[in-house]
């Protein structure tokens, strides 16, 4: 039997300037640049074996064999890899989540990233990262960017060669960090494809979003550039409030805000008034990340954990790029 293994850890990351709809659902061409940060406490590792003797891809997520009818993305995946490298066996993939699935804590960037790496590292060589990033947005647009630790640019561009990530300044050269308040672990109702292809399609602020996104690269790349925490942390509030207003516009309306969801909202307000400067951001899902330094992690959390459960807060770093082995 000719098997061949690979293995790779990727990352989460959380948008700063968020993507939230594509022009060409294909090939996952987004309709604007977007930035992120990628974090150290969320990440999965995945293993990928191809073998000659398989006569179908297998998927399984957290020990739990997946339908054959979830697995588009991954079959995506698998093939745009396989035809790099030649390859014609099918593979089994074995895939662990730190991270909730389908929560909004952005499962799918980890995950899509972690198996492009697993299965390229399997065929081949992994150095061509700009590629790998390029093989994971056909799993997932967000996952472009989880090839990359530090903060992260991706580039929308107009084709599959031209739309990749690539890293403004690595882990160790800024200082943002996330305490995520964890509302709700339970998968949602509207995964992020269906929510933003139908806020694209129905909004009428959906141009205006795609602009004023495209407006604020430039700036949140030069406040990362100078790690101006205030800049950065205006400009990822301002992304995620105009993101969530647009599914508020869109027809019929809905939202992925949950009440607790205003009220971490209105603390985050609460507390930056009182003096300590601190930033929200909501993916698409309920539960809210607050952005602060270093220095008032302790504080923030502290704050938080007289409304919220301790549970609830799990504190992360900036995390690194994939990696292909698990230390
Ligand atoms: P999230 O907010 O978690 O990113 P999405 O709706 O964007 O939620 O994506 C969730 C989907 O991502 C899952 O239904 C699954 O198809 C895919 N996914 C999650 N984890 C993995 C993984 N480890 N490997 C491959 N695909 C995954
Ligand atoms: C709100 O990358 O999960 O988290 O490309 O359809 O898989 P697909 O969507 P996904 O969308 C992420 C949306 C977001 C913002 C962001 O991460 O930029
Ligand atoms: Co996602």
């Amino acid at each position: 039997m000719n098997e061949k293994h690979g293995f790779a850890r990727a990352h989460t990351n959380i948008a700063l300037l968020k993507y939230w709809g594509k022009i060409n659902s294909d090939l996952i061409l987004p309709a604007n640049d977007s930035i992120s940060l990628t974090l150290d406490k969320f990440y999965t590792d995945t293993e990928v074996t191809f073998s000659d003797e398989y006569t179908s891809n297998l998927f399984y997520l957290n020990h739990q064999l997946i339908d054959v009818k979830k697995m588009q993305r991954i079959n995506r995946v698998l093939e745009a890899v396989k035809s790099e490298f030649g390859y014609q066996g099918f593979a089994k993939i074995e895939s662990e989540n730190h991270v909730p699935t389908a929560a909004g804590l952005a499962s799918s960037a980890s995950g899509m990233a972690a198996l492009a790496g697993a299965a390229v590292s399997a065929l081949g060589s992994h150095t061509d990262l700009t590629n790998l990033s390029r093989l994971a947005r056909l799993g997932s647009g967000s996952a472009s960017r989880s090839v990359f630790g530090g903060i992260v640019h991706w580039h929308r561009g107009y084709d599959h060669q031209s739309s990749f990530a690539e890293q403004i300044v690595s882990e160790d050269q800024i200082d943002l960090n996330m305490v995520t308040i964890v509302i709700d672990r339970r998968q949602k109702k509207v995964k992020s494809t269906l929510g933003m292809q139908h806020t694209a399609s129905t909004s009428p602020f959906y141009p205006a979003w795609v602009e004023a996104t495209n407006q604020a690269i430039p700036e949140m790349i030069s406040a990362v550039q100078n790690n101006d925490f205030t800049k950065i942390g205006e400009l990822a509030e301002h992304s995620a409030a105009m993101m969530h207003a647009t599914t508020l516009s869109s027809k019929p309306a809905f939202t992925y805000f949950a009440p607790e969801t205003i009220q971490a909202i209105k603390l985050v307000e609460q507390l930056r008034e009182s003096g300590i400067e601190c930033y929200y951001t909501i993916d698409a899902g309920p539960n809210v990340k607050v952005l602060c330094q270093s220095k008032n992690i302790t504080r923030v959390k502290r704050f938080f954990a007289s409304y919220f459960d301790q549970d609830q807060l799990v504190v992360a770093k900036p995390g690194s790029g994939i990696k292909f082995t698990k230390n």
